[in-house]
């Protein structure tokens, strides 16, 4: 391996530690405070429907942290196969298990098992049948061809491989497919004071 490959696998399991740090810290204290929206308030203001947030499993509003709404324009379809990139603490998946209905299948997928096991639960509660894979979203663990919509939600921001994440979800959509992501970017070039704080990578 190349000093610069060793190098980025290196920031990369640093970068991995601290996500999976910030996502159970608000996953297991909803009420703290954070420098990003998140739970019910923040849902509200990206326009969640309250019927949803309503029906949906309070854990999984309350651990909400989403930078925008990608329900607005994903517009799934009764039997449609959802795919949710970086499913946190399920709320996204869980709203779309209430688009696809019975006939559909929600696929959660998290680098994080905690995270995974939350969604579960959260899922079960609300009586909705998600399935979440732990893994990457850079190497997504499922096959070609087989989703017809992704849904993300202040996620791909988080990788270091952009590209080989848009190459990801296209091997996972079915022709025809459809995304819907929601996610922050910047205008202008950060400093590289912003650049190197992992804080502010996994936030
Ligand atoms: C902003 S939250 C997702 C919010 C979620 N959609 C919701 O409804 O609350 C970010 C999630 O992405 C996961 N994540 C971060 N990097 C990832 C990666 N490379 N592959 C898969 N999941 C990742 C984190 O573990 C965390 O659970």
């Amino acid at each position: 391996m190349s000093d610069a490959a060793a190098a980025q696998e290196s920031l990369e399991g640093f970068l991995a530690d601290e996500i999976t740090r910030m996502y159970e810290e608000v996953a297991e204290h909803p009420e703290g405070e954070f420098h990003f929206y998140h739970g019910r308030a923040g849902a509200e203001l990206f326009e969640y429907d309250a019927e949803d947030l309503d029906r949906a499993p309070a854990g999984a509003v309350a651990s909400f942290a989403g930078v925008g709404n990608p329900h607005l324009r994903a517009d799934i379809q009764p039997g449609e196969t959802v795919l949710d990139l970086g499913s946190g603490a399920g709320l996204d998946a869980i709203i779309a298990a209430m688009r696809a209905g019975p006939s559909g299948t929600v696929i959660g997928v998290d680098l994080n098992p905690t995270m995974c096991r939350r969604a579960k639960v959260h899922a079960a509660e609300s009586g909705a049948n998600i399935e979440c894979h732990e893994g990457r979203m850079e190497d997504i663990p499922v096959p070609d061809e087989s989703v017809d919509i992704v849904i993300s939600n202040g996620v791909i921001n988080l990788s270091f491989r952009k590209r080989k994440v848009m190459e990801e979800m296209y091997r996972v959509l079915r022709p025809g497919g459809r995304m819907s992501v929601t996610d922050i970017v910047s205008g202008k070039q950060l400093s590289q004071a912003i650049v190197n704080d992992p804080k502010l990578w996994a936030s």
